[in-house]
């Protein structure tokens, strides 16, 4: 990045203006601002990306403040891209939602040496070739964003979000340190150019927020990973300064090249031509890419030796990864072998074995989830595990328990694969000391004393007193969850809060909260509190699905909540239901059916959802009520032909619901005849009789 000459010229500045702001200098002048910056952007990219700084972090801090000051007295000399910008100044933004693009994909996962060769024979077969060009590197445990940077400068960076859409986080992105400003992409003939990478936290910077945390009084964050993605989103962009972020970059997405930049021998050398070429080009603009650790090789065994050798090195290296990332290295073989709705097919992640580790397990915590399972939760003492801290596993149920052979007091070894929960393996039998305890499951409810049901076909305890207070808490806090009518700022810690002190009982309770006394809390500043009761008064729009999942009935998962609320016109009409009603609608099985039957049949659950429709929540299917007094009650239709965007079946049911009849032939009752194609005779006969209107299935669906 930086060449020798260049390196002593900035030196020799540095000092000049060390001298200045030693000597307590107002200002520097405004012919000499921009060297300062420059200056501070050279020794940024020493500590930040190379990892070698040339001053120390108080020679840093006066060169820092000395152009704080100089931009202060000289206004107008300030550009965006000045270090002293990196310091967001809005303390309370709200991510706007951008588009990228290109989508962020996923990538395929692979597991051992076989997975590795299956992917380099499908890529070989594919392309025609012999042999394969790989570029590895490692693949970092963070969280993905894309920059933009146009003409030079850094214009915008989000957050991945669902891989189309994410989160504006530029001013946030802006506090990371090795991430530049500016960068010479002018020099490629480059206007536009799109990156992506990992915001990653060093395990140093990691346990030095956690110590920070704990002394606080707050609980540790569990992994890296967690605590960077969380950052990115900080409210407060001096926050995010605080936490000695980091990012790497690894993947050029997308460029706009200037016209008539590619000449012949530009062509040869295009750095992008290659993603290994890339990696280089973005290290040497001044971004951490990982052009130490990346490897370029030619077939698949040494790609496999190289992601086993970093692999039993991973515990060395000063931040977190989750394997290896595997590329095609020429990127014009990438572009032919193209992409999955789901992932690259020129580029697979090696994922790394699952680490173990012992320790001991302390006690049986029972929770009442809630519909009433009761989940026994080991408590371990705590241990670093493939970059989560652990202290509490499941062990799911009394069988589980049996099966692993565990005791109070005995050394456990777990182990964690990959984002998987972890996991108890087994017990260590041979470290027992004699001191070891039974685990002994409970007959009542630890919450609230009733006795537990078992049936015979399960695993799991029951707590079936549904006023039992772990299984409000845990319905209050589902209801309110994103998932379901996603109440904003309203959160588990809150309902927990405000149910022990009997603010919320229920769940229409959600809706009457009182609002003074909440304000007599800590931490319910008047804007946070607004923001509650807004999002609990915009709840009340939510769609009838996530009502009808919200009311977390067992067995009713997002899917079939959402064609249960699609085939009422009012969440109450599923009181008169049967429960062989209810089987016939779809990925409704016999086990659902009794569920959601039990559940409309109980008085305090229909005296709930009258409470709700009374406090203004949407009960009602807006487009069945329409339907219902639809305009094609009483008309006939019939379907011939092959349609296109509905099944026969779908399509029928959609005329039906509105209220047409389906009839079985051609006949001058017949109103509608919708034609797909290759229809046949029945077309033919219907064009004889002139009250029969013919119609396609589009013309269906605008019907409808
Ligand atoms: S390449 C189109 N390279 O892993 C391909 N991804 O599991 C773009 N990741 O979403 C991805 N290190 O967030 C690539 N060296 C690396 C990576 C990497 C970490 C993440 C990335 C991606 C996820 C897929």
């Amino acid at each position: 990045m930086y060449g020798t000459d260049e390196i002593q010229q900035l030196q020799k500045s540095s000092l000049s203006f060390l001298d200045k702001a030693g000597h307590q200098a107002e200002a520097v002048s405004p012919k000499e601002t921009e060297r300062l910056r420059e200056v501070l952007r050279f020794h940024e990219y020493r500590y930040y990306v190379m990892s070698e700084p040339l001053v120390s972090d108080f020679e840093y801090d006066s060169l820092y403040k000395l152009l704080q000051r100089t931009e202060s007295k000289y206004p107008e000399l300030v550009s965006p891209d000045s270090p002293t910008q990196r310091v967001g100044s809005s303390l309370n933004q709200n991510f706007v939602t951008v588009q990228h693009l290109v989508p962020m994909l996923s990538l395929d996962n692979s597991y051992n040496a076989e997975d590795l060769i299956d992917f380099d024979r499908k890529a070989r077969e594919l392309s025609a070739l012999d042999e394969i060009e790989y570029c590895i590197e490692p693949k970092f445990d963070g969280a993905s964003i894309s920059l933009i940077y146009e003409n030079d400068r850094l214009t915008r960076a989000a957050t991945r979000g669902d891989g189309v859409e994410g989160d504006d986080i530029t001013t946030n992105i802006k506090q990371i340190r090795s991430i530049p400003l500016t960068a010479a992409f002018s020099k490629y003939g480059i206007k536009q150019i799109e990156i992506r990478g990992e915001i990653i936290m060093s395990k140093k910077a990691f346990a030095g927020y956690n110590m920070q945390l704990v002394s606080q009084g707050l609980a540790p964050l569990a992994n890296p990973r967690n605590a960077a993605s969380g950052s990115l989103r900080m409210k407060d962009p001096k926050e995010v300064a605080q936490r000695n972020l980091d990012a790497f970059l690894y993947h050029v997405s997308y460029f706009i090249r200037d016209k008539g930049w590619m000449t012949g021998d530009r062509k040869k050398t295009d750095p992008l031509a290659t993603h290994a070429g890339s990696l280089e080009l973005l290290w040497n603009m001044g971004f951490r890419s990982p052009q130490k650790e990346k490897r370029v090789v030619k077939g698949i065994q040494p790609v496999i030796d190289y992601c086993l050798d970093f692999e039993a090195h991973r515990d060395d290296l000063p931040y977190e990864i989750d394997g290896m990332v595997v590329k095609v290295n020429d990127i014009e073989l990438q572009e032919s072998l193209g992409m999955t709705s789901h992932h690259p097919r020129w580029a697979i992640a090696f994922k790394f074995k699952a680490r173990q580790a012992t320790t001991r397990l302390r006690a049986i915590e029972f929770q009442v989830g809630r519909t009433g399972a009761v989940t026994p939760v080991a408590k371990l003492d705590a241990v670093y595990l493939g970059g989560v801290t652990v202290s509490s596993i499941s062990v799911h149920n009394e069988e589980y328990i049996r099966e692993k052979d565990l005791r109070i007091g005995d050394h456990v070894l777990i182990e964690r694969a990959g984002d998987v929960i972890p996991q108890i393996v087994k017990s260590l039998p041979e470290l027992r000391e004699g001191t070891e305890t039974e685990i002994v499951f409970p007959k009542n409810c630890p919450v609230c004393g009733s006795e537990l049901f078992k049936e015979e076909t399960e695993a799991v305890w029951r707590c079936i007193n549904i006023e039992c207070e772990a299984q409000v808490v845990e319905r209050i806090i589902h209801f309110v969850s994103k998932d379901a009518m996603d109440i904003k700022s309203f959160g588990e810690a809150n309902v927990r809060k405000f149910y022990e002190l009997g603010l919320l009982k229920d769940i229409p309770g959600i809706y009457g909260l009182d609002y003074e006394r909440i304000s007599e809390l800590e931490g319910f500043g008047k804007k946070s509190l607004d923001n509650l009761q807004a999002a609990i008064e915009a709840s009340k729009q939510q769609s009838l699905n996530r009502l009808m999942y919200g009311l977390g009935i067992r067995f009713v998962g997002e899917t079939t909540a959402k064609t249960l609320a699609n085939s009422v016109e009012h969440l109450l009409d599923f009181a008169g239901k049967t429960e062989e009603e209810l089987t016939q609608l779809e990925d409704v099985g016999v086990k659902v059916a009794k569920s959601i039957h039990g559940f409309f049949q109980n008085h305090q659950n229909i005296d709930m959802l009258q409470q709700l429709e009374l406090l203004g929540l949407q009960l009602k299917n807006e487009k069945k009520a329409a339907v219902a007094s639809g305009a094609l009650t009483g008309q006939t239709f019939l379907f011939t032909g092959t349609l296109s965007k509905l099944k026969r079946s779908e399509a029928e049911a959609l005329a039906e619901a509105q209220g047409g009849v389906i009839v079985s032939g051609i006949s001058a009752k017949l109103n509608y005849l919708v034609v797909g194609e290759d229809a046949g005779s029945k077309l033919e006969k219907a064009k004889r009789i002139n009250t029969i209107r013919i119609i396609s299935e589009d013309e269906f669906l605008n019907l409808i």
